[in-house]
Parts: C-alpha cells; sequence; structure tokens
C-alpha cells in the first residue's frame, strides 16, 4: 500500500474538482464582489442565481429588445414572478450592471444608481419558493435583511404574506391590488387620478371561522398551499377563505396568483408541465373594468359589442377615451339597458329624472358620463374617462356619455384611407424611380439612390403611424 502515492489516494477529490471546474454547476449564491453584465447575444434572459433545485432563476430579463429588468422567472415556463423597482428600467448594454457589495444594485456608468437593496448583507439567494434574499450569515443561523416577497410586482407566490403596505400592480400599470382595513380592493387608473384610483371591484370577508375586530390590527392575505387564497387579522384562523377548483388537491403543485392587465386577479396551478387556472376573483368577464375596451358594451354570455350602436366593434374599438373635458367641446351618446359594473360599490345621488341627472354632469367638466335608474332614481356620475358598461334587460336604466369631439372614430377611417392612397403613389412613384433608373444604369445611379431615400422620409413616418394605431386597436381587442 505505501507504493501508491499519496496523491492517488486523493484522485477521487481530484477529479470531483475537476468536474466541478470545468461543469460549473448552478450557482446557489451571490457573494460580496459579484459584478454582472447584459450579454449582447442574449435574446429574452441571462440567468444569474438560481434557487437549490432549478426550479427558478434569478437574471436580466430584456424589455423590448433595448431595455434591461432584473427578474426571478419560473424555469420551466418562463413566466415572470418578480421585477426590481417598476421604472425606468436600466438599458440592455455594457455600460449596465448589476453588483453586490452588500447591496444589490443595479447601475448605469452614465446615470448612476438606478435600483438598489439598500442593504448591508452578505450574500444573495433564491428560495425554493422563488423569494430573493438577501442575509447576513454570522455565527448563528443567517439573518434576513430584505427579501423580495416584501416588495411584490403583480405576483404572489405560496406562503408569500401580502399586507397593507403592499400594492400588486399589473404589467400595463393600469390596475392595482391593496388591502383596505377589512376588504381586498382593487383599484383602476384609466386617467391620472390621485392615489390610489377608481375602486372597481371589492372582495369582503366571508367571517366565517373569525372576525375582522376593529382596532385589532390590520389584515394580512397569503396564498395557501393547500389551494386557497385566506385573509387574516391575528393569528392563524382565517377571516375569509377563497377556495379554488384544485382546493386541498394532493400533490406537489405549485401555486401563483397573478393581477392581470385586464384586471382581473388570477390563480394558477403548476401541473409539472404548465399552468392550469384554478381561481379567478372576478368570474364574470362583463364585471371586469374595461372587458370591452373604451366605450365598449359587455353583453352578459354573449361578448362584446359597442355603446354606439353604429360602431361595429370588430373594427378593433368603440371610442377613444383621455382626459376630461374642461374647455374642450364634446358629443353626447345616449344608450338604454344599460349599468356600471359593479354599480354595488358605485357612489351614487338620488335625483327624480334622468334629465336632472345628466345635467348634473352636462354642468361638470370632470364627469365623464352618468347612469340613471328611472326605478330607484339612482344617478351614478362617472368620474374617469368612459370604458365598458353592461348590458342589461331592464330599460328603465339609462346612460349618458360624452365623447370627444374630432376624435371619432370615421376621421380615422378617411385617414386610413389617406394613408393607402399615398401608399399605393409612394408605390407608383417608386416603380417609376426603378425603371428609370434601369434605363439609366451606370450613368447616375448612385445620385438616384440618394434622392430616392431622401423622398422615403415622410412616407416612412406615416407608415409608422398607421402601424402603431394597429398596434393599439390589438390591444383593445386583446382586453
Ligand atoms: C441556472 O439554470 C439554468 C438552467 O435552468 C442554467 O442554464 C444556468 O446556467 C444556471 N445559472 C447559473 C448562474 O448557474
Ligand atoms: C454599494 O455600491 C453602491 C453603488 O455604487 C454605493 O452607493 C453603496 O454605498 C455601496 N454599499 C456598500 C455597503 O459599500
Ligand atoms: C424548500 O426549502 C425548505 C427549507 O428552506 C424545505 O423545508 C422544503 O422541503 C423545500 N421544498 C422543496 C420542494 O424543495
Ligand atoms: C391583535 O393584534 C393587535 C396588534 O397586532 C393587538 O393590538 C391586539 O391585541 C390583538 N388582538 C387579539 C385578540 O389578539
Ligand atoms: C420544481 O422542481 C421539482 C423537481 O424538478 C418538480 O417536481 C416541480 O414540479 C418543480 N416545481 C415547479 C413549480 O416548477
Ligand atoms: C341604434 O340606437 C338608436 C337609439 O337608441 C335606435 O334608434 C336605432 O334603431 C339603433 N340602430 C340599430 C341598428 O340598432
Ligand atoms: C365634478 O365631478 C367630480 C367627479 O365626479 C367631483 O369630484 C366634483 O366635486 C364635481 N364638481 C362639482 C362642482 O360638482
Ligand atoms: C320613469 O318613471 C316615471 C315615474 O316613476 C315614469 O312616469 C316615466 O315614464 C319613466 N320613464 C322611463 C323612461 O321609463
Amino acid at each position: 500500500m505505501e507504493a501508491i502515492p499519496s496523491w492517488l489516494t486523493q484522485f477521487p477529490v481530484i477529479l470531483f474538482l475537476l468536474t466541478f471546474l470545468s461543469h460549473p454547476i448552478a450557482a446557489e449564491e451571490l457573494l460580496k464582489g459579484f459584478i454582472a453584465t447584459p450579454d449582447s447575444s442574449v435574446s429574452s434572459f441571462q440567468p444569474l442565481l438560481n434557487d437549490s433545485v432549478g426550479n427558478y432563476s434569478l437574471g436580466f430579463l430584456r424589455v423590448d429588445r433595448t431595455q434591461l429588468a432584473l427578474a426571478v422567472i419560473h424555469v420551466p415556463s418562463q413566466e415572470q414572478l418578480w421585477i426590481a423597482g417598476k421604472s425606468p428600467l436600466a438599458r440592455w448594454s455594457s455600460q449596465t450592471r448589476l453588483s453586490f457589495n452588500g447591496s444589490l444594485v443595479i447601475s448605469d456608468s452614465h446615470t448612476g444608481v438606478l435600483w438598489s437593496s439598500y442593504t448591508d448583507g452578505s450574500r444573495v439567494r433564491l428560495s425554493n419558493t422563488s423569494n430573493l434574499l438577501i442575509e447576513m450569515v454570522g455565527d448563528t443561523t443567517p439573518l434576513i435583511l430584505w427579501q423580495s416577497f416584501d416588495f411584490p410586482y403583480n405576483t404572489l407566490m405560496e406562503t408569500q404574506i401580502f399586507t397593507s403596505a403592499m400594492t400588486l400592480v399589473s404589467s400595463n400599470g393600469m390596475y392595482s391590488m391593496k388591502l383596505g382595513p377589512d376588504f381586498i380592493g382593487f383599484y383602476s387608473r384609466f386617467a391620472d387620478n390621485s392615489d390610489p384610483g377608481h375602486l372597481y371591484y371589492q372582495h369582503n370577508p366571508m367571517e366565517a371561522k373569525a372576525r375582522v375586530l376593529k382596532g385589532q390590527g390590520p389584515i394580512r392575505a397569503m396564498l395557501n398551499p393547500d389551494g386557497f387564497l385566506g385573509l387574516y387579522q391575528n393569528g392563524s384562523t382565517p377571516v375569509d377563505l377563497q377556495s379554488f377548483s384544485t382546493f386541498q388537491q394532493p400533490g406537489t403543485g405549485s401555486r401563483r396568483l397573478r393581477l392581470e392587465t385586464d384586471g382581473n386577479l388570477i390563480g394558477y396551478y403548476w401541473t409539472r408541465s404548465s399552468w392550469i387556472v384554478d381561481f379567478k376573483q372576478i368570474p364574470n368577464l362583463c364585471d371586469l373594468p374595461s372587458s370591452c375596451g373604451p366605450y365598449g358594451l359587455c353583453q352578459p354570455g354573449k361578448g362584446c359589442s359597442c355603446v354606439d350602436n353604429r360602431t361595429d366593434y370588430s373594427s378593433g374599438r368603440c371610442g377613444t377615451s383621455g382626459g376630461d373635458f374642461c374647455g374642450k367641446k364634446h358629443g353626447v351618446l345616449r344608450r338604454t339597458g344599460v349599468e356600471l359594473p359593479n354599480k354595488e360599490i358605485m357612489a351614487y345621488t338620488i335625483m327624480s329624472s334622468l334629465e336632472k341627472c345628466e345635467r348634473v354632469c352636462e354642468e361638470n367638466c370632470t364627469c365623464w358620463g352618468a347612469v340613471y335608474s328611472n326605478t330607484s332614481g339612482f344617478c351614478y356620475t362617472i368620474d374617469y374617462p368612459i370604458q365598458t358598461v353592461v348590458e342589461v334587460l331592464d330599460v328603465t336604466k339609462a346612460g349618458y356619455f360624452k365623447v370627444r369631439e374630432g376624435a371619432r372614430k370615421d376621421n380615422k377611417v378617411v385617414g386610413l384611407w389617406i394613408g393607402l392612397g399615398l401608399l399605393c403613389g409612394l408605390v407608383l412613384i417608386l416603380g417609376g424611380v426603378v425603371l428609370y433608373k434601369r434605363e439609366k444604369r451606370g450613368v447616375k445611379g448612385y445620385v438616384e439612390e440618394e434622392g430616392v431615400n431622401g423622398g422615403v422620409g415622410p412616407y416612412k413616418n406615416l407608415g409608422s403611424e398607421s402601424f402603431k394605431s394597429i398596434e393599439l386597436s390589438e390591444r383593445w381587442r386583446k382586453q
């Protein structure tokens, strides 16, 4: 045995080290001194830190081709779960870097620090529930100094605690979710209103097992691994429990809730190959705040059309909504058999007639419209740009809506035809130039080339404008 050189007994260790060095395993923590810059060849996501199982990853996410967000994603589905800071985003450029010096810091060599965790920790780790942790590791158990679960974006993960100090915001920035003293509130931002926006949906606790006690502290919400969204006040007995269709389903699934771009809160359950929907906070399409877009009419069980029955919904959108009508002319659109989605939570005043209800709105330039019920006398004034109203069979309910003058759809259509005409003209001109060039080839081709490019400019812009309006209408169609 003594003949065997001592280094040979170490062989397995050396082999292990060699394997380790040539095939680096997924980084499971970032230590002080860590620096990363975005790789220009990456088109969607550049992983920097994985959890112990490899389900989740922290990395650079490419947004709109040129921008960068520091994000946590679910690896198998590429769903993004968390984003550092809401705006502005960094650039996807070698000037941008992520560093860890006790704080996780995103900085740009030109504009400086864009986002920071403002901590003094010793390592960064991603938990097996996707929680990004900055910890201080000492002699005892690691101390958590900062966690991404305290700063949610649009998603809540299993066991993540949502407190009254937090807000979920949909990725289009239009909707938010916050806890009130004894309810979950959903708010929209159709105009630049002050915080928190317009309350469009409210969920009140059932209080089956425990009651919300006034003055006994705020409530909190948690997505329970057993398949429900619980509301809690003190202790672990929920004051409310909204169970999902996978309630208490055995298995090692994983859950998430996301505030979607249509204002709904959707629950998803991971089946090991895909996410299935197992919960919708607002089950009916027509109860969403803008299910059919501005000036849309939602017909329960049927789908979308327009408040103005002369506009075809399939044309893309029913109307344009925007800022208030102060100092601007407006037209009027009326429709019977309509009411507001979730009128139960809307404020109203009692008026003796539809005319009086309309007049209150007519005289106020920060009123966008009014909906009146002849039977109850309830007059709802709309203090946000008109979105979607709901069709009802009751014709004693009537709506009055201000519409923007000069922003009528008809003008858009005319504009589109003019644009198409110009484009056809351009094609003819270009065709002519190509023919002309062919004849003159070799004589003054270079000069022609320049001349043609110069002439294309304005038409190109026009082309991109109509492209933009198509994109916009696509957006509304999707909503
Ligand atoms: C994290 O896991 C992905 C595969 O899911 C792998 O491509 C990547 O290299 C890992 N990242 C790190 C930093 O190890
Ligand atoms: C970490 O770096 C940032 C940005 O360069 C700096 O503002 C901060 O003071 C540093 N923090 C520590 C603990 O050194
Ligand atoms: C996740 O980590 C916790 C401890 O941090 C552990 O108890 C649990 O079993 C882990 N779950 C999975 C699925 O690995
Ligand atoms: C609930 O918690 C609040 C503070 O968090 C405390 O003041 C109150 O006494 C608690 N109530 C009960 C019934 O435990
Ligand atoms: C996490 O990884 C484990 C093991 O690969 C897998 O069984 C489980 O489905 C994964 N969970 C999620 C949410 O991806
Ligand atoms: C559109 O509505 C107006 C007024 O409500 C009504 O007079 C007209 O008949 C309707 N037109 C169609 C095509 O339904
Ligand atoms: C005008 O309407 C807005 C929103 O409905 C309301 O807040 C405001 O008090 C109204 N102003 C007047 C003068 O009635
Ligand atoms: C509204 O109600 C009044 C009496 O309550 C009735 O005279 C009137 O015809 C109703 N108008 C409509 C449009 O239903």
